[in-house]
C-alpha cells in the first residue's frame, strides 16, 4: 500500500514510518519539501541500518504526498489540524485517513478539550469528502516506543470508524506492527473515549513517575 504520513517528520509520525517501510511505499508529508526530504532519507537510513527491507520513504510536500495514495495517517497537532485539512480538502478523494489526533491543553494537568463535534475524529469527517474514510486509532501509544524498533509494543489499539472494509484495513496494518492488538472499538462516534484517554494517561505517568502508559484489556 501507499501510505502518507501528514506530520511525519514529528514525533510520533517516525514510528509510523519506520515500523511500515517493510512492506509498504511510505510518503512523509510537511509544509516544507526539504524538511520532508531530509527527514525520508534520515528514517530509509534508520530501517537499512536495522538490516530490514526498506520498500520505499520519500519526502514531498502535503499538497502532493496526499494524493492518489491508499491511507493517509493523520498525526498534526489539533491546533493545527482544521486549517491545515481546509487547506488540503481538494486533494483528498476516497483515502481512508487515520487520526491519531487527541485535542487536549495543559493547564494545572492535561485536559481533553473536544470540539463542538464531539471528538477530533468526527470533526474530521465533517470537514472532509463524504468519500474519505476516517477512522480513529493509535492515540494512547508513545511515539518514543513506536520509534524504538527493538522496543516490544504489548499494548491494544481500540480502532474506531464507520466503514468496516476501511476499518478492516487499519487493524491488518496494526497486526503488522509487532505485538500491538488491534481491537474494534465499534463507530467512529466512539472515538471521544480513546481520544480522552491520552490526557489521563499522561496525568497518571506525572502523578506516578511513570513512562510510556498504553493500554491493555485483560
Ligand atoms: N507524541 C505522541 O506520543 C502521540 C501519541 C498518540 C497520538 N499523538 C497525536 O498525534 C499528533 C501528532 O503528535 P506529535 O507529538 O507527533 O506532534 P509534533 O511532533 O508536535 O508535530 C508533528 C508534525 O506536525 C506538523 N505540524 C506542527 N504544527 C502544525 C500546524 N500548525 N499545521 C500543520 N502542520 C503542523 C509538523 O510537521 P512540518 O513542520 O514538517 O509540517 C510536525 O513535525 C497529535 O495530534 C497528538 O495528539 C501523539
Amino acid at each position: 500500500m501507499k501510505i502518507a504520513i501528514l506530520g511525519g517528520t514529528g514525533s510520533i509520525g517516525e514510528g509510523f514510518a519506520l515500523r511500515w517501510a517493510s512492506k509498504h511505499d511510505i510518503i512523509i508529508c510537511s509544509r516544507d519539501v526539504d524538511r520532508a526530504i531530509e527527514t525520508a532519507d534520515k528514517y530509509s537510513g534508520t530501517v537499512l541500518s536495522k538490516g530490514l527491507v526498506c520498500c520505499g520513504i520519500s519526502g514531498c510536500t502535503n499538497e502532493t504526498g496526499i494524493e492518489d495514495v491508499d491511507v493517509v495517517v493523520l498525526s498534526v497537532p489539533y491546533k493545527g489540524m482544521v486549517p491545515l485539512l481546509q487547506k488540503l480538502k481538494p486533494f483528498f478523494n476516497n483515502q481512508i485517513v487515520i487520526s491519531l489526533v487527541v485535542p487536549m491543553q495543559k493547564n494545572d494537568k492535561f485536559e481533553y478539550t473536544p470540539p463542538e463535534q464531539g471528538s477530533a475524529a468526527l470533526e474530521i469527517k465533517e470537514i472532509l469528502p463524504e468519500t474519505v474514510k476516517v477512522i480513529s486509532a493509535y492515540h494512547n501509544i508513545s511515539a518514543r516506543k513506536l520509534a524504538d524498533l527493538e522496543s516490544n509494543l504489548d499494548y491494544d489499539v481500540v480502532i474506531c470508524g464507520d466503514d468496516e472494509d476501511a476499518k478492516k484495513t487499519v487493524m491488518e496494518l496494526t497486526h503488522e506492527i509487532n505485538n500491538l492488538r488491534p481491537l474494534d472499538g465499534g463507530g467512529l462516534e466512539s472515538s471521544y473515549m480513546i481520544e480522552s484517554l491520552t490526557p489521563f494517561l499522561i496525568n497518571l505517568a506525572i502523578k506516578n513517575g511513570l513512562r510510556d502508559l498504553g493500554v491493555k484489556f485483560l
